[in-house]
C-alpha cells in the first residue's frame, strides 16, 4: 500500500523534534510499492529518503520537495550451516525492535547495537555501529530499486563500501538514486559476545550468564546513562564524528594537550587499520571547554558533549547550527582538529 499526502507534518518524524512541513509525504508499505513510488518523483524536486529521522536536522520550515519513507515490516529468517541464521528485515523497522527479536530469539550480532535509534534501511546507508560493532560487520545484502535505472538491484556487502558511519549510499552519485527494500544480516545461533568495548565485559566479572538479552541488557542501561532520554530531551545522537587523523596530527593534539593540562593528561585514541588515528570528538569538545555550551535553546548534552540536544523543546535550526559552528571553530582553534557533523541536514545549507 501507498499513503501519499501533502503539507506532511514531520515533527514527530524527526529525533530532534525541530518543526518542518514536507511538501509531499509518500509512504510504502512493501516492495512491490517502490517501482510506483519512483514513478511518482518528479527528477527536478528535491526528494529526501527518511528513516526514523535520528540523524536529520530539518533546516527549514517547510521541505519542499517529497519526503519518502518504508513502512516495509517484515523479517524473515533462513537457517544456514554452522549455526549461521539469515535475518532479512524489511526497510522500514525500527532498528532496536529488529534487536530486540534476534535477541530473544538467542541470535548473536545484533546486541551491541540495541537502542540505536533509526530503522534498518538506514542502518546501512549510515553504518550505524556502537560498542565495538557495526552493522556493516552483520550485513550480508541490501536490496534496493534503482531510481535511475528503474530495477531491484542487490547490493553485496563489498559492494556497499562500508567505512565508519559511511557507505556507497551516502556518496554523491548515490544519494536519493536508491530506495531501500530490505537489508539481509548473517547472525549465529553459537555465542560470539564482543565484549571488549568500555565497560561491557566488566558488567559479566561476576559469573552472570552472557546470553544476547543480557548484553542487550547491559548496552541498554550503558546507553541511557549517557544519551538524553527522547521523552526528555530531542537529539540526533552523537552529532559529530570521531575524527580519525594522521599520526603526525595526533602527535600535535598531544602536544598542546600537554601544554594545556601538564605532562600527566592521556587523550584517548583508537589506532585504524590504516594507520589513522581516531580520537573521540567527545574529549576534543570538553577539553575545549565547552561542555555546558549553549545557543538558544540548543545545547551539548552534559554527560556526552558529543549530543546536541533541543534543551528548550522548541530550539531551532538556527540554534543547533550557531552551536555547531562555534564546536567546530573552537575545536579547530584550540586543537587544530576539524570536527565533521554526523548528522545531516535538509535541504542541504547552500
Ligand atoms: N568523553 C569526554 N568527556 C565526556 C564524555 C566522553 O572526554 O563528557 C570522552 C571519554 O574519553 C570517552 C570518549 O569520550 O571515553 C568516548 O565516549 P563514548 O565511548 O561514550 O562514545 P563516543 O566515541 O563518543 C561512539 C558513537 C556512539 C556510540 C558510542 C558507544 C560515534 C560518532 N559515536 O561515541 O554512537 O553509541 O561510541 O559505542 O561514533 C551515534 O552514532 O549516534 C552514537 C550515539
Amino acid at each position: 500500500m501507498i499513503i501519499q499526502a501533502t503539507d506532511f507534518d514531520l515533527r514527530s518524524r524527526n529525533t530532534f523534534g525541530l518543526p518542518c512541513i514536507a511538501a509531499q509525504w509518500v509512504e510504502y508499505s512493501s516492495r512491490d510499492d517502490i517501482p510506483a513510488v519512483a514513478a511518482m518523483l518528479d527528477g527536478d524536486m528535491p526528494r529526501l529518503l527518511l528513516g526514523g529521522g535520528s540523524n536529520i536536522l530539518f533546516t527549514t520550515p517547510v521541505f519542499p520537495g517529497t519526503v519518502v519513507h518504508s513502512n516495509i515490516l517484515t523479517i524473515d529468517a533462513e537457517v544456514l550451516d554452522g549455526g549461521r541464521v539469515r535475518v532479512t528485515a524489511g526497510s522500514g523497522i525500527t532498528m532496536d525492535r529488529l534487536v530486540e527479536r534476534t535477541c530473544t530469539a538467542g541470535l548473536w550480532g545484533m546486541e551491541n547495537l540495541s537502542l540505536i535509534p533509526g530503522e534498518v534501511g538506514a542502518s546501512a546507508v549510515q553504518n550505524v555501529g556502537a560498542y565495538g560493532c557495526e552493522a556493516a560487520d552483520l550485513i550480508e545484502t541490501v536490496e534496493a530499486f534503482d531510481t535511475v535505472a528503474h530495477r531491484f538491484v542487490t547490493f553485496s556487502a563489498e559492494e556497499c563500501c562500508f567505512a565508519y558511519r559511511h557507505s556507497f549510499f551516502k556518496t554523491p552519485e548515490a544519494r536519493g538514486r536508491y530506495i531501500i527494500a530490505a537489508v539481509s544480516f548473517i547472525l549465529s545461533s553459537k555465542p560470539a559476545p564482543r565484549l571488549d568495548y568500555g565497560n561491557l565485559s566488566a558488567a559479566f566479572a561476576a559469573g552472570r550468564d552472557i546470553t544476547p538479552m543480557a548484553v542487550r541488557e547491559v548496552v541498554t542501561e550503558t546507553r541511557n546513562s549517557k544519551l538524553p532520554d527522547p521523552s526528555v530531551a530531542g537529539s540526533a545522537g552523537s552529532y559529530f564524528t570521531n575524527p580519525q587523523v594522521q599520526p603526525a596530527v595526533f602527535e600535535a593534539v598531544k602536544a598542546k594537550a600537554v601544554a594545556m593540562f601538564g605532562p600527566d593528561v592521556k587523550v584517548p585514541h583508537f589506532i585504524q587499520p590504516d594507520g589513522r588515528v581516531k580520537i573521540p570528538a567527545a574529549w576534543l569538545i570538553d577539553r575545549s571547554g565547552l561542555k555546558g555550551a549553549t545557543e538558544g535553546g540548543a545545547g551539548l548534552w552534559p554527560t556526552q558533549p558529543l549530543v546536541i540536544a533541543n534543551l528548550s523543546g522548541d530550539c531551532t535550526a538556527a540554534d543547533v547550527i550557531a552551536l555547531e559552528n562555534r564546536v567546530v571553530a573552537t575545536v579547530e582553534s584550540t586543537f587544530g582538529v576539524h570536527l565533521v557533523p554526523e548528522v545531516e541536514k535538509a535541504p542541504l545549507l547552500s
